[in-house]
């Protein structure tokens, strides 16, 4: 059965014409039959200059999203379209025009982990990789609104000095993880380095040894001698750390680290989506301007 899914996939593939592109997060079959798996940044590079005709992106509703402002010409299907991001459904394009307009000289930025809309009246967009570097850009006399993680907004302050005015969001499933489950982890595998992604909450991220987005842990594994680490994000990236380093090992901070959006795609749904080309992502052209706005100008800071 399966072996029959992953050979239609692939001629289906060919046939369209297409790209599958994953996050980390997806399922290990899912990971293993894409044509490229990586962070939210990456996957945002590859889809502005994807040649296929279709873009298939496992992930979660604002990465196609973002694949489909950034090539507006290709077909790009989220193969299943309730896949959305409780963080992202934290912040509304009216509710950031009413904060706007109570910070009106503001610079906003906004976690690539948004709507389209909330990006259209966003100044600059940022993803986990790239917002220290995003928020260095801006003039230091320039007060910055961030949306809508306050966890990674509150990371980025402490690691620029900025006094940042911050969205009450999170993602439900880092900001659940404590401090004394870390220390658990850290108790029953001592002396081993913790390393956490940002979306944690700050007296985790305090804690950790790094703190970075999902292929900046892989790249931190890599250039160090420990053969263990203790991870703090979603268990999808524990399959990419494992096949990309067999002989290191690998804790999660915490038992069930697991966004079901990320895990709803799986090789049934991904070949039926092929088959009828569904679910297309649009978005309406005005705000799709103004999005792509916000999302190249993320782009262009190195
Ligand atoms: P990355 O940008 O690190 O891949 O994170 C995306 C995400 O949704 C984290 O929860
Ligand atoms: Fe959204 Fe959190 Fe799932 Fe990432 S892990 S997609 S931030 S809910």
């Amino acid at each position: 059965m399966s072996q029959e899914i992953l050979e239609y996939i692939s001629r289906r593939k060919k046939e369209i014409n297409a790209m599958i592109m994953a996050h980390f997060y997806q399922p290990p079959e899912i990971q293993d039959v894409a044509d490229f798996v990586g962070d939210s940044l990456e996957l945002a590079r590859l889809a502005a200059v994807a040649d296929a005709d279709v873009i298939i992106l496992c992930g979660v509703s604002f990465m196609a999203e973002s694949a489909k402002i950034l090539n507006p010409s290709k077909t790009v299907i989220l193969p299943e379209p309730t896949a959305g991001c409780p963080m992202a459904d934290m912040v509304t394009g009216a509710a950031l025009r009413d904060k706007k307009a109570q910070f009106p000289n503001a610079v906003v930025v906004s976690y690539v982990n948004t709507s389209a809309e909330v990006k259209a009246e966003s100044d600059v967009c940022c993803t986990s990789s790239n917002a220290i570097a995003v928020v260095n850009s801006i003039p230091n006399d320039q007060q910055i609104l961030f949306v809508p993680d306050r966890n990674l907004g509150s990371y980025i302050a402490r690691q620029t000095g900025r006094d940042m005015i911050l969205w009450e969001g999170c993602c439900p499933i880092h900001d659940q993880v404590s401090r004394e489950q870390v220390e658990e982890q850290k108790r029953a595998h001592p002396g081993v380095p913790v390393v956490v992604h940002p979306e944690c909450p700050p007296d985790v991220t305090l804690m950790a040894d790094a703190v970075l987005s999902t292929a900046g842990i892989i790249q931190y594994v890599g250039s160090r001698p420990e053969p263990e680490f203790i991870i703090g994000t979603e268990e999808g990236l524990l399959y990419k750390l494992q096949k990309t380093y067999p002989d290191k090992r690998f804790y999660l901070a915490r038992s069930d680290f697991r966004c079901q959006d990320m895990k709803s795609i799986t090789l049934p749904v991904l070949a039926r989506s092929m088959e009828t080309l569904e679910h297309q992502v649009e978005v309406p052209e005005d705000i799709r301007i103004k999005a792509d706005q916000a999302l190249q100008r993320m782009l262009a800071i190195k």
